[in-house]
């Protein structure tokens, strides 16, 4: 394919005016990645991927994650589909943490727990787009959001960009920055797409197979917050060294998946497998490659009668989400991998999506 073809498939779709109550300046719009079949749409607020059309095995192109029509659902409703979360996404327990002496109090968004940074967080902010064209060949995207000192409690100015490529007509990558302008901060973004390979409108995940490159989980309590504990997978039905069916796996945990699983192979700056995800009457297959030190997987327990595209009802496992991250709460676990990102030492995350049929 052409240089000229791929070089200006950034398209903007439609822009619509300033959003009450923001503080940013720039407007929210809908922009397009495009190569062959394969699209991928996303907007300024929250970074977010709204769509991703891919063929399935027949050629039948279905947009395969959950979301919304307009860009005013994704304003005015909770939810954070295909958004970026953070400043730390997860659960942070009793929605603070004490870094180098200082307690720093967040939000309580989730009983006394914050999640994902908070109600507004990096999802619902309004992001920079950049869509200006380099010599890549590979159509692409960056969007930047400057997060000031106390912002939803955190400390230190940061600068976060996160980037979106399509390497081919079966690559998506994503690729999470952050520089932390004057203090040391945490920082944990994550991508929070909600897959589900049948389509967006189809039935739900239960049948999807799955394999997860990840033979330790860290349990949680019944808010959801780490007991500090790093089990081994074997055993318990969290075991999805091999692949298998989720609702199988599900019928000994009737609430679903809500967990944090560390990836084995050694963490670096180079992606290693971390899930394949397979759905058979699609023959649709995901698989997912990663720098970071786990994911959390998440099969849309709380889903319920929420409204999303095309009017379609979303309920209790319409998609999934596989969100690589760091550990959860390690701002309170002294034995997790910190996540403390200073000037010297900046924040990055890679993530590369791999769509195929069979
Ligand atoms: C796109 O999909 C159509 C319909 O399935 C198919 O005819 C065409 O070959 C596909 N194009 C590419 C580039 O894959
Ligand atoms: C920690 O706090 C001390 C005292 O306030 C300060 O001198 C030091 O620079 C801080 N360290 C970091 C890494 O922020
Ligand atoms: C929040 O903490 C308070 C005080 O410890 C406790 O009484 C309350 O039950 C907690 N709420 C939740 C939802 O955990
Ligand atoms: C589902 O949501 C719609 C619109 O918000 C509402 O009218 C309807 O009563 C809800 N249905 C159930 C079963 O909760």
């Amino acid at each position: 394919m052409g240089m000229f073809s791929t070089l200006f498939q950034v398209i903007l779709i439609i822009s619509i005016g300033r959003v009450n109550g923001c503080i940013c300046n720039q407007n929210i719009g809908v922009y397009e990645l495009k190569k062959g079949n394969f699209s991928v749409k996303f907007t300024n607020y929250g970074a977010s991927i709204i769509s991703i059309v891919v063929p399935d095995k027949y050629g039948n192109l279905d947009d395969i994650v959950l979301g919304f029509d307009t860009t005013q659902d994704y304003v005015r409703r909770r939810g954070n589909f295909g958004a970026i979360v953070g400043r730390v996404a997860n659960r942070i327990s009793n929605a603070q943490f004490i870094l180098n002496g200082t307690l720093y109090r967040l939000e309580p968004n989730d009983g006394n727990n914050t999640i994902h940074g908070g109600s507004r967080g990096f999802s619902h902010v309004i992001w920079e787009v950049n869509t200006k064209s380099t010599q890549d060949p590979n159509p692409q995207i960056h969007f930047t959001y400057r997060s000031f000192n106390g912002e939803e409690g955190f400390p230190g100015d940061l600068i976060a960009t996160v980037s979106y490529y399509l390497l081919s007509e079966t690559q998506l990558a994503v690729e999470m920055k952050a520089i932390a302008l004057d203090q040391p901060t945490p920082v944990n973004l994550a991508q929070h797409a909600y897959w589900n390979l049948g389509g967006h409108n189809s039935e739900d995940i239960l049948s999807h197979q799955i394999q997860i490159f990840g033979s330790r989980i860290t349990p949680v309590d019944t808010h959801m917050i780490p007991t500090g504990e790093i089990m081994p997978v074997q055993g318990t039905p969290y075991d999805f060294l091999t692949p298998k069916i989720i609702g199988d796996n599900m019928k000994k945990l009737p609430n679903g998946f809500d967990i944090y699983y560390v990836l084995d192979g050694l963490k670096g700056r180079e992606n290693r497998k971390a899930a394949t995800l397979r759905e058979r009457k699609s023959g649709r297959v995901l698989e997912l490659w990663t720098n970071a030190d786990g994911l959390q997987f998440y099969t849309g327990n709380w889903l319920r009668n929420l409204t999303g595209k095309g009017g379609f009802v979303y309920e209790a496992h319409a998609g999934l989400c596989m969100e690589t991250q760091g550990f959860p709460d390690a701002v309170n676990h002294p034995n997790f991998p910190s996540h403390i990102v200073t000037k010297e030492s900046p924040y990055e995350h890679s993530m590369l999506f791999k769509f195929s049929t069979e």
